[in-house]
């Protein structure tokens, strides 16, 4: 059979388009880990409708292990890997039982590399299982501390004795550690800033070890911008001079983070658990965004502050984790009846 020249064939506008043999492909990762960062960055309109501010949010659940606390796990090994910290007979010795304690154990499971994570009795079942799934040991302190009385200077205490005991024990130490805040003013926060062509006047970052705020903080000073940084922490966290009890984990601390000064935030707003609780609901209400206690936070304190901001200001937020880990206590209206008498709203 004769054919014509397929040069013949095609108009113009096909001549210029790639054979399918020369089409881009879908990216090929090298394993799990490379699926770490990148978030999605998204608008959204309807969780305060009517709104005359703009408000794009940083979904940092798509990490692979469900939360931002992926960015620093990784970074923190990668970075002892480089300084020769870590090799094959390490142990990491970590106190955590959330979002770093997972992120950490997925990266350790995908490295070879052991794990002990220094829980307390407080620890989530759901947590322990998952961390257990990916083959990280637990450690649990019994009692809290008997000269604070608190469980966090216990498990810190116990690290300690681990780290002078345990061969090949290596501490990471996500409140000091500078790959903490590294990974979001290079990955996090930076990826933000591009993605919203480095157009933002509020930024608002929910606080525990306050490695997301000062990697914000870095990254805005990087690129010269006046962004407002607000800084949203748990009632009761002791980073701005409170204690008091709190129900929810992920945002708030026990101690003052080394991280922390005093030059970081330039407003911060306390929200409370009820505060969690009716942000979270709104949010996944409106926008079928099931989210963790800390982004429900941001939203009780974006619905408290967008009286201050002029018509067209631009917020965005990072949302760090996601609501599977709260089905027992945000999500859960028997307890949010036991903790506050209803589910609190905004
Ligand atoms: C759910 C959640 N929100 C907020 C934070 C606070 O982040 P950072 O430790 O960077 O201050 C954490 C930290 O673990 C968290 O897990």
């Amino acid at each position: 059979m004769n054919f014509p020249p397929s040069r013949t064939l095609r108009s113009p506008a096909h001549a210029h388009a790639p054979a399918a043999a020369d089409a881009p492909r879908a990216a090929v990762g090298q394993g799990l880990l490379s699926t770490i960062g990148q978030t999605p960055l998204v608008q959204l309109t309807r969780v305060f409708p009517q709104a005359h501010f703009e408000f794009f949010a940083k979904l940092e659940a798509f990490n692979p292990g469900g939360s931002m606390k992926d960015r620093p796990a990784l970074r923190m090994v990668q970075d002892a890997q480089a300084a020769g910290r870590i090799g094959p007979d390490s142990v990491l010795v970590e106190s955590s039982s959330g979002n770093l304690a997972i992120g950490l154990a997925q990266v350790a499971c995908a490295m070879g590399l052991r794990l002990m994570v220094v829980v307390d009795p407080k620890v989530t079942q759901a947590n322990l299982k998952i961390l257990r799934a990916y083959g990280a040991e637990i450690d649990m302190v019994s009692t809290p501390d008997p000269e604070t009385g608190e469980y966090l200077s216990a498990r810190r205490k116990r690290v300690a004795h681990l780290v002078a005991t345990l061969p090949g024990a290596v501490n990471l130490n996500q409140y000091a550690n500078p790959g903490n805040p590294a990974a979001h003013r290079e990955g996090t926060v930076s990826e933000m800033l591009d993605a919203l062509d480095n157009r933002l006047d509020v930024l608002l970052v929910s606080i525990s070890t306050c490695g997301s705020l000062k990697g914000a903080r870095l990254a805005l000073r990087d690129r010269g911008l006046a962004t407002k940084l607000v800084a949203v922490d748990a009632a009761g966290s002791v980073i701005f001079g409170q204690r008091g009890p709190r129900l929810l984990p992920g945002h708030g601390a026990g101690i003052i983070p080394e991280h922390m000064d005093d030059s970081l935030a330039d407003a911060a707003e306390l929200v409370t658990d009820a505060d969690c609780v009716a942000g979270c609901r709104a949010l996944v209400r409106s926008e079928a965004l099931l989210a963790g206690a800390s982004s429900g936070g941001i939203v009780a304190a974006i619905h408290r502050l967008q009286h201050q901001w002029p018509a067209g200001t631009r917020v965005a937020a990072i949302i760090p984790d996601r609501g599977e880990r709260y089905l027992d206590t945000v999500y859960d209206d028997a307890w949010c009846e036991r903790h506050f008498g209803g589910v609190p709203e905004l």
